[in-house]
C-alpha cells in the first residue's frame, strides 16, 4: 500500500500538472468551460476511472467520479472542491481539495475496500465566478439552484452563458439546472478539503484544522457616471469626473471596513471610459465585494456602502448604478461532522483548531441540500489567490491522514 507521503508526493505533482493547464502562457488563469478547463477535466477523469470509479459530466459541466459502496443502493458522500481559477491564481485553491479527494479514493480501490457508502467526488466548473462574474455556478446547477436568468449573461468575448456550457458538450434547458442531482436523504453530506488561504494554521503552527462556519458574502457592481471631457480645456471645478468619484468610494470603504472588527471590503475591478491620458474619465464600472462573518454586520455596511455612494455621486453630479449581484449568508458546518473532523485530527496526532473561513467555498452551496464540513490546510504565509500559494507536501499527508479516518469513521458508525 502507498504510505501517505507517497500518496502526497502525488498530489503535490498532479497540483503542478494541473497548473499548466491554463489559457494564459507563464500563469495560472483558467475560467469556467473552457479548453484549459477541459484539459484539467480529462486529466482528472482519467486518474479517477484508474481508482475504480465511474466518470461522467453534469449539464453545467462539473466532473463527477462515483466509487460504488458495498451496495448499490447505498447513501453517498460528497467529496470535492473546484476547478476554476482566479486570473493569475495559485496552484492549490480548489484543485488541493479535488486531489485529495481523488487520493483517498485511490488508497480505498487500492486496498479493494469498499465503505458502506458510495463516495461521490466532484470537480466543480466554477467557483471563482472569473468568466461571467457570478460565483458557484457549478454548486448551484448540481444543487438544482441555479439562477436561470443569468443564461443569457456574456463574457468579455461576448459568449453568453447558455452558448458555453453548450459548447462544453453541456445542456443549458433552465429546467434541467434546476433540477438537484440528488435527493437530500440520498446523502451522508459534503466535506471539503481546501488550503486555508489565510494565517491563523500558521500561526498556531498547525497543518490542518476545522472550519466551523464560512462567512456571508455579497458581491456588487457599481458604476459612476459623469461626463467625459477634455484635460486640457475643462476647468477643474467644472469637471465631472467619475475617476474622482470613484476614488473617493473606494477609500471610503477601506475607512469603513478599518474601523468594523471583523469586516472586509474590497473593490478588485475598476474599469475607466473612455480610458484615455488627455479624456476626463466619463463613465467607471466597479466591482464591490463585502464579508462578515455575522449577516446583519455585512448588510448595515452594504447600507453604508450605498448611502456614501449616493453622495458621492450627488456632491459632484454624478449618476450612481448600484447592482447587488450576489447574497450568501453564513453558513455554519454540520456540527455532526465538525466533530467526526475533530476526533479525526486527534487521532492523527495533532491539537483540534476550529476556524471560521472568511473565503468562500462550494460547500457555500452544498449547505442547502445536504449537511457540510471542512478541513482546512496550511499554506504558506496565508497567501492565497495569488501565484505564491504554497503549501508542504507533509501538511499534505497529514489532511489525508485526517481524511480517512473521517472517512472510516462515517463506516463505523451510519447515521448523522
Ligand atoms: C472564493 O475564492 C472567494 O472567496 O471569493
Ligand atoms: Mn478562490
Ligand atoms: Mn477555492
Amino acid at each position: 500500500m502507498m504510505t501517505l507521503d507517497a500518496s502526497a508526493a502525488t498530489i503535490m505533482e498532479r497540483c503542478d500538472i494541473l497548473a499548466c493547464y491554463s489559457e494564459e502562457s507563464g500563469r495560472l488563469t483558467r475560467r469556467f468551460a473552457t479548453r484549459a478547463m477541459r484539459l484539467a477535466d480529462e486529466a482528472i477523469a482519467g486518474w479517477m476511472r484508474a481508482a475504480g470509479m465511474s466518470v461522467q459530466y453534469d449539464a453545467i459541466g462539473n466532473l463527477i467520479g462515483r466509487y460504488e459502496g458495498e451496495s448499490a443502493a447505498a447513501q453517498a458522500l460528497l467529496l470535492g472542491s473546484h476547478l476554476d481559477s482566479v486570473r493569475d491564481a495559485g496552484r492549490y485553491d480548489g484543485i488541493l481539495g479535488v486531489t485529495t479527494a481523488l487520493a483517498c479514493v485511490e488508497r480505498l480501490h487500492e486496498r479493494s475496500v469498499r465503505l458502506p457508502y458510495a463516495i461521490e467526488m466532484i470537480a466543480f466548473a466554477d467557483e471563482e465566478g472569473l468568466r461571467y462574474h457570478r460565483a458557484y455556478m457549478g454548486s448551484r446547477a448540481i444543487t438544482g439552484t441555479f439562477n436561470v436568468d443569468i443564461l443569457r449573461l456574456t463574457d468579455v468575448d461576448g459568449i453568453s452563458i447558455a452558448e458555453a456550457i453548450r459548447a462544453y458538450g453541456g445542456n443549458p434547458d433552465p429546467q434541467v439546472l434546476r433540477t438537484p442531482r440528488w435527493r437530500r436523504e440520498d446523502l451522508l453530506g459534503y466535506c471539503e478539503v481546501h488550503i486555508e488561504q489565510g494565517p491563523v494554521l500558521e500561526t498556531h503552527d498547525l497543518p490542518v484544522g476545522v472550519v466551523s462556519a464560512i462567512a456571508g458574502q455579497d458581491r456588487i457592481t457599481l458604476s459612476f457616471a459623469g461626463e467625459a471631457g477634455h484635460a486640457g480645456t475643462v476647468p477643474m471645478a467644472l469637471r465631472r469626473d467619475a475617476l474622482c468619484a470613484a476614488a473617493e468610494f473606494m477609500f471610503v470603504v477601506e475607512t469603513l471596513a478599518r474601523r468594523q472588527p471583523g469586516l472586509v471590503a474590497t473593490v478588485g475591478q475598476v474599469s475607466v471610459q473612455p480610458g484615455v491620458s488627455n479624456v476626463i474619465p466619463g463613465q467607471v464600472a466597479l466591482s464591490l465585494d463585502v464579508r462578515h462573518q455575522d449577516d446583519a454586520l455585512r448588510k448595515k455596511a452594504r447600507e453604508q456602502f450605498y448611502e456614501r455612494a449616493r453622495k458621492i455621486g450627488s456632491q459632484r453630479n454624478i449618476a450612481l448604478d448600484w447592482q447587488l449581484i450576489q447574497e450568501t449568508p453564513t453558513v455554519s458546518c454540520a456540527p455532526a461532522l465538525v466533530q467526526r473532523f475533530e476526533q479525526a485530527v486527534v487521532e492523527a496526532g495533532y491539537p483540534v483548531l476550529v476556524l471560521p473561513s472568511g473565503a468562500g467555498h462550494d460547500a457555500v452551496v452544498m449547505s442547502e441540500l445536504t449537511d457540510i464540513a471542512m478541513l482546512f490546510v496550511r499554506c504558506r504565509g496565508g497567501i492565497s489567490h495569488n501565484p505564491a500559494e504554497s503549501v508542504q507536501q507533509e501538511d499534505v499527508a497529514v489532511a489525508i491522514a485526517v481524511l480517512e479516518r473521517f472517512l472510516a469513521s462515517l463506516s463505523e458508525k451510519r447515521g448523522i
